[in-house]
């Protein structure tokens, strides 16, 4: 099992580029397998849930290579679309291996992914989605069973702009008969980059990053080879660049896309840190104490992400002031809050909104992360509280974060990972 340790109040100070997103690399690997031939894809993250995904690729018949930031796959011969359930079991956002696989055999057997630590996370919009496109769905004995004897273009409407819903149509729609129209579209980033992908294989996706996305199914084959660049992570950017202004530090991120984080930067601004960007970078510098805000509401974007909600909160713990922090994308995102109070933060919650009322300076503690964003959040907590944190079940944080003490020790923070 192993641990990080923090000794804390170190100002984060430096350089630091910024590795490709696990948001964009996940359904990107899982449309390798519309392509009957090789995809290289650079700027891979290493990440776990990234290699949970190349081997349930491996599992399905997919050849990998990887060298350093590339990934080379060759999906010509993949043999099944039985997703094995172990797999599935550990990494929820399988669940869009739904989509490429249907198109591909008009068929897929995979089992029900479980909830996680932020939320139910329900399927109805992924399953209503290729319902639309005339699958049938059988859910039984835990499995979800999806075949079609062809898939036909339609006008779907999602209730929610859910990305992985908005995704799962957009794989499965590009092997379908006529055009699919996606309303309500999730409007992320990661979409444009998948829509991205999509049509460097020959498919033809307009409209991504809007909310109204057009495919126009296509029944050849995608046999050319595709090379791909993965676009930064703005998660982990927004991780760093909160990091930078809670500890009173200096940063500039590299290889970033700032308008992807224009949320972040606007409220680490009315915060009171000084925020200068550049075409592909951002520099943060934290100017002590920080201020409080009115209001961070998540929304889907581009509003307030949802998987910046706990880095946010935790440097509104050291705000002059009281903020209000509202959850609006899962309903059960605020399980982080009883670690932060371990380590002194003043905080009340009801349902999905807290109020955060600013103490002088945490203090360090024994803490347990209990997932990706909410381990994150203690990191940067444990970097500017006072004394030492220590932080366990950190694999969370591993699934979305590449070496996350390697990332902190190079600005300065003092961190370690230990075998306990
Ligand atoms: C993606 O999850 C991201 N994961 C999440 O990042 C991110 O928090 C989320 O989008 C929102 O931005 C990946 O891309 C791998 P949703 P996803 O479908 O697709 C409800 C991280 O930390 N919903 O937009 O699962 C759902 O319950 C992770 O990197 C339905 O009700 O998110 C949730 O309340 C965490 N029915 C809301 O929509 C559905 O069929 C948002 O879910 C689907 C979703």
């Amino acid at each position: 099992m192993e641990k990080l340790v923090i000794r804390g109040k170190k100002p984060l100070k430096g350089e630091v580029s910024i590795p490709g997103a696990k948001n964009s690399a996940l359904p990107i690997l899982a449309a390798s397998l519309l392509v009957e031939g090789k995809c290289t894809i650079s700027n891979v993250p290493y990440l776990k849930d990234v290699s949970m995904m190349i081997k349930i690729l491996e599992s399905l018949g997919a050849n990998f290579k990887r060298e350093a930031d590339n990934v080379h796959l060759d999906c010509s011969d993949i043999n099944s679309w039985n997703v094995p359930d172990d797999l599935v079991r550990t990494m929820r956002s399988s669940i869009f291996l739904m989509g490429p696989l249907l198109a591909r055999f008009k068929k897929v057997k995979i089992v029900y992914p479980g909830g996680c630590a932020i939320g139910t996370r329900a399927i109805d919009l992924h399953i209503k989605g290729l319902a639309s496109l005339g699958a049938k769905i059988d859910e039984k004995f835990g499995y979800i069973e999806v075949s079609a004897d062809k898939l036909k273009g339609s006008e779907i409407y999602l209730d929610y702009p859910s990305v992985g819903a908005t995704e799962n149509v957009m794989l499965a729609a590009v092997k379908a008969e006529g055009t699919t129209i996606i309303k309500n579209a999730a409007r992320e980033p990661e979409i444009i980059d998948l829509a991205n992908f999509l049509n460097n294989i020959g498919a033809k996706v307009k409209g991504a990053g809007t909310a109204e996305i057009k495919i126009y199914g296509t029944q050849k084959a995608f046999t050319k080879h595709c090379q791909h660049d993965i676009i930064p992570d703005r998660i982990v950017a927004g991780t760093v660049m909160v990091g930078a202004a809670m500890t009173g530090g200096d940063v500039k991120l590299n290889d970033v896309i700032p308008p992807h984080l224009e949320s972040v930067m606007i409220k680490l601004k009315e915060m009171g840190a000084t925020i200068s960007k550049d075409v592909n970078s951002i520099r943060v510098k934290g100017n002590l104490p920080l201020k409080a805000v009115d209001l961070i509401r998540t929304a889907p974007y581009p509003g307030f992400p949802t998987d910046m909600q706990p880095q946010m909160m935790i440097a509104l713990t050291m705000a002059k002031g009281s903020s209000l922090v509202s959850e609006n994308v899962f309903d059960g995102r605020f399980k982080h809050v009883g670690e932060f109070r371990r380590m002194g933060a003043q905080i009340s919650t009801d349902n999905r909104t807290a109020v955060v009322r600013g103490v002088d300076t945490l203090r360090g503690a024994l803490v347990e992360s209990s997932d990706l964003r909410a381990g994150a959040a203690l990191v940067l907590a444990g970097l500017a509280a006072e004394n030492i944190t220590i932080i366990t079940n950190i694999h969370h944080i591993d699934r979305g974060y590449e070496q996350i003490e390697a990332l902190f020790t190079s600005l300065g923070g003092d961190i370690k990972r230990v075998l306990c």
